[in-house]
C-alpha cells in the first residue's frame, strides 16, 4: 500500500460515527485534515483527538448544502496545506419517517440534498485541485442501500445511495483519464447514532452484531491508500451475521400499522 503520511483530506461528517473514526484512522496514518460537519464543538474535539497523532487539522463547520461553504472549505484547505489528496465523504442522514407512506416532501428533499446533492457540491469542488495534480483520491460513503432497495432504509435514503453509487460511477468514468479515483464503500449497518433516527431504534442485542465505525474507517483508509496506479471502486462491507434477519419482518409489520 502506498503512505498517507504528510498527504492531506477533508473528512466530511466528521462530528460522529464513521466519519469521527475516519479522522482518528487517518491521522494515524499520518494525513493533515480539514474536518467538516455543523457541530462546532463536536468538531474541535475531533480535532484535538486527531492533533494528538501529531498531524495538523483545520475546522470547517459548515452544512454540506451550503455550495458557497463548501467551496470556502475546499479553497482554505489548499490554502492552508497547499495541496488536496483525498475527499473522504462521509456525512449523511436519515429521517424517522422514511417510507411512502410517511415521508414528508420536505424530509425527501433534505436526504437527498445532503446524502447527494452535498456530496457533489464536494467533488465538484475538488475535480479542479486534482485536475492539475494528475491524481486524486475520492471516497464516499455509501450504503447497501445504494446496491438493493430496503424498506428498513426509506425511500429517500435509498434514493440518495443509489444516487451514490452512480456519481462514483461517472467519476471513474470521466475523470480516471486525469488522474482521478473514485471508490464507493457500500456498509451494510454499522453501530453509530444514525440508528436512533430509525422509526424504532434497534434493540442492543441487533446493534452488538453490527459494523463498528473504526471497521468502516479502516476501509476507507485501505482504498485511500492504495498506490496511484491502483483504484478501489467499490467496498461492499457487512457485518458478517448481517443475514438472515427474522426480527426484520416482525419490525416492518410494525411500522406499516404506524
Ligand atoms: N450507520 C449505518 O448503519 C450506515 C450504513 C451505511 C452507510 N452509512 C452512511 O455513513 C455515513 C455516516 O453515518 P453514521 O452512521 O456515521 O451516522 P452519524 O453518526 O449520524 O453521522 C452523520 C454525520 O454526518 C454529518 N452531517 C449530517 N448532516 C450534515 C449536513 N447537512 N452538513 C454537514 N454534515 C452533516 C453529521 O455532522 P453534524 O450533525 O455535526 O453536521 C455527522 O458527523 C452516512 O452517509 C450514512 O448514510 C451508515
Amino acid at each position: 500500500m502506498g503512505s498517507l503520511k504528510g498527504t492531506v483530506a477533508i473528512v466530511t461528517g466528521a462530528t460522529s460515527g464513521i466519519g469521527a473514526a475516519t479522522a482518528v484512522a487517518l491521522a494515524q496514518a499520518g494525513a493533515h485534515l480539514t474536518l467538516v460537519g455543523r457541530r462546532a464543538q463536536l468538531l474541535d474535539e475531533a480535532a484535538e483527538k486527531a492533533r494528538t497523532y501529531g498531524v495538523q487539522v483545520l475546522t470547517q463547520p459548515l452544512d454540506v448544502t451550503d455550495l458557497a461553504a463548501v467551496e470556502r472549505c475546499v479553497a482554505q484547505t489548499r490554502e492552508r496545506f497547499g495541496r488536496l489528496d483525498l475527499l473522504a465523504h462521509v456525512a449523511g442522514i436519515n429521517t424517522p419517517k422514511r417510507n411512502l407512506r410517511d415521508i414528508s416532501p420536505e424530509d425527501w428533499r433534505r436526504v437527498l440534498d445532503v446524502n447527494l446533492t452535498g456530496v457533489f457540491y464536494f467533488v465538484r469542488a475538488v475535480l479542479p485541485i486534482f485536475r492539475e495534480a494528475k491524481r486524486g483520491s475520492i471516497v464516499i460513503v455509501g450504503s447497501d442501500s445504494g446496491l438493493t432497495t430496503s424498506e428498513l432504509a426509506g425511500v429517500a435514503y435509498c434514493a440518495s445511495k443509489f444516487g451514490v453509487t452512480s456519481l462514483v460511477h461517472s467519476i471513474n468514468l470521466e475523470e480516471r483519464r486525469n488522474g482521478v479515483r473514485a471508490c464507493a464503500i457500500q456498509a451494510g449497518e454499522v453501530e453509530t447514532p444514525i440508528m436512533e433516527f430509525r422509526p424504532e431504534p434497534p434493540p442492543a442485542e441487533r446493534r452488538a452484531l453490527m459494523l463498528r465505525a473504526e471497521d468502516v474507517a479502516a476501509a476507507i483508509v485501505y482504498a485511500a491508500s492504495q498506490p496511484p496506479h491502483v483504484n478501489v471502486e467499490q467496498i461492499i462491507i457487512r457485518p458478517t451475521l448481517d443475514k438472515p434477519y427474522p426480527e426484520a419482518q416482525e419490525l416492518l409489520a410494525r411500522w406499516r400499522q404506524g
